[in-house]
């Protein structure tokens, strides 16, 4: 080995410890970062020197790159080792800090509150509690004869063509009204009964005051007296419960199949000069109780059927029923 040779690998040597020496000082990634660059660099002091491998001659060539790799080696392990000790510490550090303090105040989840229309059937459960009447939900899906037939409605009584039914075939169909509930009822127990039935019902319709699904509330009460006063003076406590306001009521002269005489129910709510219409009742017409073997020579019957959705729309000032259905929560939190 010729002496410039000697030289050049001492003089590497001497930046190998020197480089050593400052990786293992060094506090920082981008310490150790300039560390590499100075020394491992394109135009790095050891870099440098390698290239001079070009001006050797070649019996020292093979001498010169086995030591100088070696050299570069050493330095670059440093550094690796280094990096990974450096990344570690930075984490224990973030770590240090997260610490968890547990006597800070939670974040509350967001409650929810009931549906406007769930509020009102809770309501409504409870008022016609107080007057001793039980309550049924029944099923969605009917017969024809339970939602029509029975109810005095043939099957060619132009009372269907009002019912915009939604059939599966011929005999199913979705229910119309709550009135079929009150049908098994009847058929399953003896009167006297007071009862409501109450829950989801169909009518292929849709517009602000129509929706294809909507509630309904029905009342109906069997028994050997059952009488138009009876039922005036129950809707009239009933209404004024409900809104809880003085509410005044009347009668007009209607039409429903299943009851005779009929009457549609409007109030008027105090300090407003409109009536409302809001329900439909009568006495139970005799064929009705035909169809489900109650004897029409000893007991009466009055019924009465109301919108609940119609109800929460007044009691809450809602005028587009189908706000109630469209899941909008920044609606369904007012209440
Ligand atoms: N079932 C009737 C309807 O949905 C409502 C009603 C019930 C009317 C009882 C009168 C008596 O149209």
């Amino acid at each position: 080995m010729d002496n410039t040779v000697v030289k050049l690998i001492s003089n590497a040597k001497e930046i190998e410890s020197l480089a050593i020496f400052s990786i293992e000082k060094s506090t920082s990634l981008d310490d150790l970062e300039q560390i590499r660059v100075i020394n491992l660099g394109k135009s790095g002091s050891i870099t440098t020197i390698l290239k001079k491998i070009a001006t050797i001659s070649s019996e020292s060539k093979n001498a010169f790159g086995k030591e100088l790799n070696i050299i570069k080696n050493n330095i670059k392990a440093a550094l690796d080792t280094k990096k990974i000790m450096l990344e570690q510490q930075h984490e224990q550090n973030i770590l240090a800090k997260q610490t968890l303090d547990i006597t800070l105040p939670g974040v509350n989840p967001a409650h929810g509150t009931y549906h406007p229309v769930s509020m009102v059937i809770e309501d409504l459960k409870q008022i016609f509690a107080s007057y001793g009447f039980s309550s049924v939900t029944g099923s969605e899906i009917e017969d024809d004869f339970h939602n029509f037939t029975a109810l005095n409605i043939s099957p060619l009584h132009p009372a269907r063509d009002m019912h915009d039914t939604f059939y599966f075939s011929a005999d199913r169909l979705l229910r119309t009204h709550t009135s079929p509930a009150q049908i098994h009822t009847m058929q399953a127990e003896h009167p006297p009964l007071r009862m409501i039935s109450l829950g989801k019902v169909y009518r292929c319709d849709s517009d602000p005051t129509h929706s294809p699904m909507f509630h309904q509330l029905e009342g109906l009460v069997v028994s050997e007296n059952a009488n138009f006063l009876e039922m005036k003076a129950l809707l009239d406590d009933f209404f004024k419960s409900f809104f809880e306001k003085d509410v005044a009521i009347r009668f007009r002269p209607s039409y429903f199949p299943f009851t005779e005489p009929s009457a549609e129910v409007d109030i008027k709510m105090p300090g407003s000069d409109n009536w409302l219409e809001v329900m439909g009742c009568g006495m139970v017409h005799p064929n009705v109780f035909k169809h489900v073997g109650i004897d029409s020579a000893k007991y009466t019957g009055y019924a009465f059927g109301v919108g609940i959705d119609r109800l929460a729309m007044l009691k809450y000032g809602i005028d587009d029923l189908r706000s109630f259905f469209e899941n909008d929560i920044d609606f369904l939190k007012q209440f």
